[in-house]
């Protein structure tokens, strides 16, 4: 994985579906834009053709592999990093991102072979810090309940369960070499965001404020 060369930082959320990361991640582009520090918000699945491409796989409207919806997500990506990751991390806006790839090996573990999922994002870009929301899956399947019409191919406990025990092998996995703090998400959104903010502090991003 390609380590971050430019001034911006790319600040990444994880966590599984409902815990919270949106909510987070806007937090903190705004807090950041507050500060005069210059920040951009984006999301994977991104909402290019590719992305657009793995909504509808998600919610069922075509089938293929999982093999073949990872490297999607994986295409999606260096389409994102290409046209909107590197480009803003090169003019030092700070890049926070709504998932990247440990989403691709948490959740693609679940029916794909790992070491060929991190092969397939071998040449990505690492981020300076991966923040990970840790937060019941019954909490995040209530959560998504209340605005949700249907459920998405990985928005079940069982599996969110097995998501999550994923995410914990990567941070395991990925500690010598990534910047990634796991963080309680079943509290109120000011307490998890005062948390959040304490990390970035420790980041040293210019003009960065309490
Ligand atoms: P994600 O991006 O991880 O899917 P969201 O940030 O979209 O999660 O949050 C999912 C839902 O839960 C939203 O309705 C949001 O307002 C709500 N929510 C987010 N964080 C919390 C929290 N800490 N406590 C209670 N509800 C929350
Ligand atoms: P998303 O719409 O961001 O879910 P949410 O907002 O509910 O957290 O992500 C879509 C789903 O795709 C989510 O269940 C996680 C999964 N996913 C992968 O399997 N691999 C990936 O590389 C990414 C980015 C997401």
């Amino acid at each position: 994985m390609i380590k971050n060369r430019y001034e911006g930082k790319f600040i990444v959320f994880e966590g599984l579906d409902g815990s919270g990361k949106s909510t987070q991640a806007g937090l903190l582009a705004k807090k950041m834009n507050k500060n005069s520090i210059k920040s951009h918000k984006t999301f994977e699945p991104t909402q290019y053709l590719i992305g657009g491409l793995i909504r509808s796989f998600l919610a069922n409207d075509w089938k293929s592999s999982p093999d073949c919806l990872q490297l999607l997500f994986a295409a999606d990506r260096a389409y994102h990093l290409e046209k909107e990751i590197f480009p803003a991390l090169k003019k030092r806006i700070n890049v926070v991102c709504d998932r990247y790839f440990f989403s691709s090996f948490a959740y693609g573990a679940l029916d794909c072979d790992l070491d060929w999922l991190i092969k397939a994002n071998d040449n990505f870009l690492l981020p300076d810090l991966t923040i990970i929301l840790k937060s019941d899956p019954d909490i995040c399947m209530k959560r998504m309940a209340k605005e949700r019409f249907s459920v998405e191919l990985f928005e079940k406990v069982g599996k969110l369960q097995k998501v999550w025990e994923n995410y914990l092998r990567l941070v395991e996995r990925f500690k010598s070499e990534a910047d990634i703090r796991v963080i309680n998400g079943d509290r109120p959104v000011p307490e998890i965001f005062e948390e959040v903010e304490k990390i970035i502090a420790g980041k040293k991003i210019d003009g960065w404020k309490l």
